[in-house]
Parts: structure tokens; C-alpha cells; sequence
């Protein structure tokens, strides 16, 4: 089939990249040329673990283009995917749907045949007739139909988040509008995922009501963690008795920092305020809203706890800027709010990411910037680990220890056992565990 995809942001490029290796023939546009020179050279302008590889095959294969002209990839296309950005508005943080709403009408000005228009955005609910609105401005109704089609990507597993997920959710009003998604999706359909079809309100509130339950989930296991120290218990064994109910799960209860990134931000944000506009509020994703906030920015006191002194004049390493391991993204991260408050307390703060660092520059300041996780470790006063990457997990414990002044470890993604800490000679303080 063919399709076209608007935007090459993020979910654009590897749903894209993605659709190609399925067998499609996808042109992906994007208004930005040096976006797109950059793309036709083979450069990945996001870090994704298998992106450029997918991308570089299928446009060897000549099933993936780029090009900066609708006019180019509309025309002939079976779908044509909206995957442009709804960046959080300055005055009320709602989804700004300008790019949107800029690219319905760029499609409907193109499109020449009957053609399935798709919100792959993450949009609020009532934006699949806001578009279709803007469509039928310039176009009748037999000639498309506009379908919503959420994404479910992690940062840093979206390849395979794409190629092998639970599910697909289609919302469209149209049997013939399905029929192509249908098509779309059946290299997936083919080896067993299933494809739920709705209405278009409803994919678009499975999408918030989605993330907002894992916001939930993650909120929850925080919350469980905090009791678990007070209390004696130990949270991933908690976490692990919970998860073995199937009505439970055993997924998205890792204790942490709180959630950051570009989805359950945003998105709990948006069901907030869709369900308070709705006339029922949803007190329970409100609660979590604020408990994730709050707890990112306490985090820094388990610094000042662990080293029993206060963190004025301390020299802290910061291991960890990106909300997650394997992206390079720090939007939402709570390493921002933990530096921010170890620099209130008077810290002096040193950072160090694998990844994170360029990234990390317009939300850090005034720190200095390792090369290294060990140079970030050189005479520290104490060193907290903020994202879980793998690098950190593997360090030479004995080395950590030496470079440290103090032998301080707070390890907010449990990457290590606290009774071996201990018998190291560390002063090691996780989440969720009894110290030992
Ligand atoms: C999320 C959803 O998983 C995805 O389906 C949606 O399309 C976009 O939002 P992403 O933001 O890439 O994906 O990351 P995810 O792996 O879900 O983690 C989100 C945040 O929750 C991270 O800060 C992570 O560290 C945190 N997290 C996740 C926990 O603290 N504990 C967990 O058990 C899981």
C-alpha cells in the first residue's frame, strides 16, 4: 500500500521507517529541508536504538523517501499519517493542534483520490471531527475519512514497540476507512496482533486513559516504596506478590524517581483537563499529577539524609540526566527538578549521561559536565543515580568507592543489592528497601 506520513519527529519517522519494513511504499514529509537533507543522507536526527538501520534499509530498498513537499507524498496515498507535534501551549499547557490543524489542510489541498486521513498524534479527544471539519472545507465527504490511530512507542524499545505491540486501535466511523487500516496493519494483523477497532472518541481516549493508568501504576508503586521504608518492607518483593495477580501485572511497578518524558506529562495533564471539562474530574490522575511533581523534586533530600549533613558547599555527582535509559530525551526528566533543588540546598553539582548531554544543556545550569560517569565521581561528596542505564550498573564498585570523598551512594533506580553495598563498605540508600 501506500502511505505518507506528515511530521518526522519522533513517532513520525519510526512509524514511517516502521510501515516501509512492513512491505509499504511510505514517503514522509516534513515542512523542515534541513530535517529532511539530513534524512536523505542516512543522519537520524533522535537517538533510537535500531532507527538507523531501518531507516537505511528500506531506503536502499526504495520502500522510504523523504521530501519536504505535501504535494509529493499526498497524491495516490491509501493514508496518509498526521504524526506532527502537539507541543505543550506556553499560557495553559494544553496540546497546541496548530500543526495539526496546518497539516489537514495541506493534506486536503493535495490528496487526489479517496483517501484515509489518520491522527497519529496523540491528540485531545474530538480532534478526528475537528480535522475531518477542516477537510470538508475544501473537499466532500465521499472523497475520505479521518481515522484515529493512537501510538504506544517507548522511548528506546519503539522498534519493536511498533512491530510487536499488544495492540492496534483503529477509531474510525467508515467500513471502508477500516478496510484500508485494515491493510495497513496486516503484516502485523497476519502474525497475531490484534487490531481493535472503535470509534474515533473513544482510540482517542484509550490513548490518555492508557498512559494515565501506567502514570497511575508507577505513581501507586512510589507511594508503596515510601511505606516500604517506613515500614521494614521491601518493595520489589511487595511489587512482585501484587504483580503475580493477573488483575494486576507485574509491568510498570519499578519504584524511581517519578515518571518523566514526553507522554505521561503531558497526557495525565490533557485527561485532566478533558475530564474537568467533561464535568467529571478525574480526582485520581489529579492526585497522581501532583505526587509525581512533589516526589521528583524531594528526591534531592535523600542526599542531605544519606550523607547525615546538609548538602551546602557538598560537591554531588548527578549520575543520570535522561528521563529513561536508551533515549536521549530530558523532557520532563527528573534529574531537571533534582539539580534544581541540590543547587537550592547549596550544592555544588556535577553531572554525567551517557547520551543526555547536549540534550541536557537548555534544562541544567551551572554545573559542571563530566566526561565520564568516573570523572563526575572524582572527590564528590555523595553520588545519586538518577536514570537506570546500564553503564552505571556495570561500574567498578571498588573504583565508585575510591574516587568518592565520602562513600555516599543514593541509588533511586535499585541497580544494585543493598547488603553487597554494604558489605563494601558503601553508605547506600535506594528506594523502596530496607537499608541493611
Ligand atoms: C510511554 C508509554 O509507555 C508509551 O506507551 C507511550 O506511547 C508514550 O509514553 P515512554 O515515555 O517512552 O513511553 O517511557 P516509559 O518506558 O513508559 O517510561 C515513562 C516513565 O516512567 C520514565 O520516566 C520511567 O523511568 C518511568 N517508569 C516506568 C517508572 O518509574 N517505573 C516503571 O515501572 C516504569
Amino acid at each position: 500500500m501506500r502511505i505518507a506520513m506528515i511530521g518526522t519527529g519522533y513517532v513520525g519517522l519510526v512509524s514511517g521507517a516502521c510501515f516501509a519494513d512492513l512491505g509499504h511504499d511510505v514517503v514522509c514529509v516534513d515542512i523542515d529541508p534541513r530535517k529532511i537533507e539530513k534524512l536523505e543522507r542516512g543522519e537520524i536526527p533522535i537517538y533510537e536504538p535500531g532507527l538507523e538501520e531501518i531507516v537505511s534499509r528500506n531506503v536502499t530498498a526504495g520502500r522510504l523517501s523523504f521530501t519536504t513537499e505535501v504535494s509529493e507524498g499526498v497524491p495516490g496515498a491509501d493514508a496518509v499519517f498526521i504524526a506532527v507535534g502537539t507541543p505543550p501551549r506556553p499560557d495553559d499547557g494544553h496540546a497546541d493542534l496548530r500543526f495539526v490543524h496546518a497539516a489537514a489542510e495541506g493534506v486536503a489541498a493535495a490528496m487526489t483520490g479517496y483517501t484515509v486521513i489518520v491522527d497519529k498524534s496523540t491528540v485531545p479527544v474530538g480532534t478526528a471531527r475537528e480535522v475531518s471539519q477542516i477537510v470538508a472545507r475544501t473537499r466532500d465527504a465521499s472523497e475520505y475519512d479521518v481515522v484515529s490511530n493512537p501510538e504506544f512507542l517507548r522511548e528506546g524499545a519503539a522498534i519493536e514497540d511498533f512491530l510487536k505491540p499488544d495492540r492496534v486501535v483503529v477509531g474510525c466511523r467508515t467500513e471502508k476507512a477500516a478496510a484500508i487500516m485494515q491493510g495497513v496493519y496486516k503484516p502485523l494483523t497476519d502474525q497475531g496482533v490484534p487490531l481493535l477497532i472503535t470509534d474515533p472518541e473513544s482510540a482517542e481516549l484509550i490513548k490518555y486513559a492508557a498512559n494515565a493508568f501506567l502514570a497511575v501504576k508507577i505513581g501507586f508503586i512510589n507511594e508503596i516504596a515510601d511505606v516500604c521504608e517506613r515500614t521494614g518492607a521491601d518493595v520489589r518483593q511487595v511489587a512482585k506478590g501484587i504483580g503475580m495477580d493477573t488483575r494486576i501485572g507485574p509491568k510498570f511497578l519499578m519504584p524511581g524517581p517519578g515518571y518523566g518524558g514526553s507522554c505521561f506529562p503531558k497526557d495525565t495533564l490533557e485527561l485532566v483537563a478533558t475530564a474537568r471539562k467533561s464535568g467529571a474530574p478525574s480526582r485520581i490522575v489529579e492526585a497522581v499529577v501532583e505526587s509525581n511533581d512533589n516526589r521528583k523534586r524531594s528526591m534531592a533530600d535523600r542526599v542531605a539524609d544519606a550523607m547525615g549533613a546538609p548538602v551546602d558547599g557538598a560537591r554531588i555527582a548527578v549520575l543520570g540526566l535522561t528521563f529513561k535509559a536508551e533515549t536521549d530525551d530530558m523532557r520532563e526528566s527528573p534529574a531537571i527538578d533534582i539539580v534544581a533543588a541540590l543547587q537550592d540546598k547549596g550544592a555544588n553539582v556535577v553531572v554525567h549521561d551517557p547520551k543526555g548531554m547536549e540534550a541536557a544543556k537548555p534544562f541544567i545550569r551551572d554545573v559542571d559536565w563530566a566526561e565520564n560517569a568516573y570523572a563526575a565521581l572524582d572527590s564528590a561528596d555523595a553520588a545519586v543515580i538518577v536514570t537506570e542505564w546500564s553503564e552505571y550498573r556495570m561500574m567498578d564498585l571498588e573504583r565508585v568507592k575510591g574516587l568518592l570523598s565520602k562513600p555516599v551512594l543514593v541509588d533511586l533506580r535499585n541497580l544494585f543489592d543493598p547488603a553487597d553495598m554494604k558489605d563494601r563498605g558503601f553508605v547506600y540508600s535506594s528506594v523502596g528497601r530496607p537499608a541493611e
